[in-house]
């Protein structure tokens, strides 16, 4: 029985509706990646508002590693609301925010002493990683990288690379703020694995240190261990764990960005575990509460130290359901059956992908980590193109599959299922990306651009 149930066009009437209505209410910068409203969501499958049933392989951009709607979070949820529901932990105290710094501290990679800052979204672990970053070493700067995505509020978006349209008419931006590359030039990683020597990076580093910032001002680099919404890009070999000795030399600290690359996604519950680094501090965020607002920062304790009382925290951070509900996507990880299938979902994937790419010229690039995977698209010049992405998600929504884009250039498709996704369900998705990979590259005319 296939999972995929269309029953109208898509988007169907009662979407379309409804997004007439968002149209008048919600404002347009509230970007939307597609027109369907969902009533209803269960492990990998979204039923919109017109009864069509979809595959979703956007997983609420990541957030969804234990599914929709997992029966143990929903479980331990249901009881915190019979207990309490919001008290502010800055006033009064309760078990469940404890219990889960614990666990982070536990868990994250780092045999250190650690302790765990809780707050409500991705953005806010970025800004207040900074500034315990500033608190602790007294310098100002910060490095990040190109192509980077660390969120939108207004040092999250300093950090972010993408202009268009995360920056688009908002500036002027934090200062001293210093862009490095992702390992390799953007131009060259297409398709190459080229792993980079500790001198190279010390070279690239060293650049940077006597041109731009000075090493001794230079609080914190910020960085993800996969590059999420700059288009799924995995670090050249050696090239993270040479960053991280080069800033703990100088004195810098050094935050591992696993917002989108955490909690499962890659088959490690951190991705930093790929690479071998221990930062100093890391962040959680999307999967982490298991579809509730949640995000930690977790460090060295000294580090965390820094502010002094009442120096960082907030209203709701770490509320009381969201951490409930931590600490079930916590328990779901517990045995290893999850981390083992975001791997052999990655390999499934990669598997059909490698075929696609030596069927069609314009995939340039299969690539990703465990479940993190993607499709880069190259026009005859091995250039970014991004109509084919656009198409494909375009096509594959129509046909019952919900897809993101990302990159820089929007040139990507990316993939960030539900870990719990049955492989039925999974192999019908692949399906529909492969109808319709042949449909898209018939109407852009693939091979006449690429092959002439
Ligand atoms: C790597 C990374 N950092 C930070 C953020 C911002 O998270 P949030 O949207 O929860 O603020 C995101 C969101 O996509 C992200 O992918």
């Amino acid at each position: 029985m296939p999972t995929i149930r269309l029953n109208t066009e898509i988007p169907g009437p009662a979407s379309r509706a409804l997004t007439e209505r968002r149209t008048h209410a919600v404002p347009r910068g509230v970007y939307a990646s597609t027109p369907i409203f969902i009533r209803h969501a269960g492990g990998a499958v979204l039923e919109d508002v017109d009864g069509n049933r979809f595959i979703d392989l956007a997983g609420g951009i990541g957030t969804i590693n234990v599914g929709h709607r997992n029966p143990r979070v929903l479980g331990a949820v249901r009881s915190q609301l019979d207990a309490f529901l919001h008290l502010c932990f800055s006033v009064t105290g309760y078990e469940s925010y404890v219990d889960l710094a614990e666990k982070l501290n536990r868990l994250t990679p780092g045999r250190f002493a650690k302790k765990t800052l809780l707050v409500n979204s991705g953005a806010e672990a970025v800004e207040n990683a900074i500034k315990i970053a500033r608190a602790h070493t007294g310098r100002p700067a910060v490095l990040c990288v190109e192509d980077a995505f660390h969120g939108r509020t207004m040092l999250g978006m300093s950090l972010t690379s993408k202009t268009h349209p995360y920056k688009h008419g908002f500036g002027p931006f934090i200062s001293d703020v210093y862009r490095i590359p992702y390992g390799l030039p953007a131009s060259s990683r297409i398709s190459e694995r080229v792993p980079m020597t500790h001198e190279d990076v010390e070279q690239l580093l060293d650049h940077t240190f006597r041109r731009v910032v000075a090493a001794e001002s230079v609080a914190a680099l910020i960085i993800e261990p996969v590059l999420g919404e700059g288009g799924f890009v995995v670090p050249p070999a050696g090239f993270l764990s040479a960053l991280a000795d080069i800033c703990r030399r100088h004195g810098i600290v050094f935050i591992a960005d696993e917002v989108q690359t955490g909690f499962g996604r890659t088959g490690e519950l951190f991705a930093c575990t790929h690479f071998g680094i221990e930062p100093d501090l890391i962040l959680t965020a999307k999967s982490l509460g298991g579809g509730l607002p949640l995000a930690g920062v977790t460090g060295r304790a000294e580090i965390m130290d820094a502010p002094i009382p009442g120096g960082i925290g907030g209203t709701f951070g770490g509320n009381p359901a969201s951490c409930a509900a931590a600490l079930a996507v916590i328990e779901e990880f517990a045995d290893g059956s999850l981390l083992a299938r975001a791997r052999s979902l990655g390999e499934h994937f990669q598997r059909r992908g490698y075929s696609w790419q030596r069927q069609h010229p314009f995939i340039g690039d299969v690539r990703g980590l465990g479940a993190m995977q993607a499709i880069e698209f190259i026009d005859r010049d091995g250039a970014p193109w991004a109509a084919p992405a656009k198409k494909l998600a375009h096509h594959c929504l129509r046909n019952g599959v919900l897809v993101l884009t990302a990159g820089t250039y929007d040139n990507v498709v990316r993939l960030l299922m539900p870990l719990v996704i049955a492989d039925e369900q999974f192999n019908e998705a692949l399906q529909v990306i492969e109808n319709n990979l042949n449909a898209v590259a018939a109407e852009l005319g693939e091979m006449a651009v690429i092959g002439d």
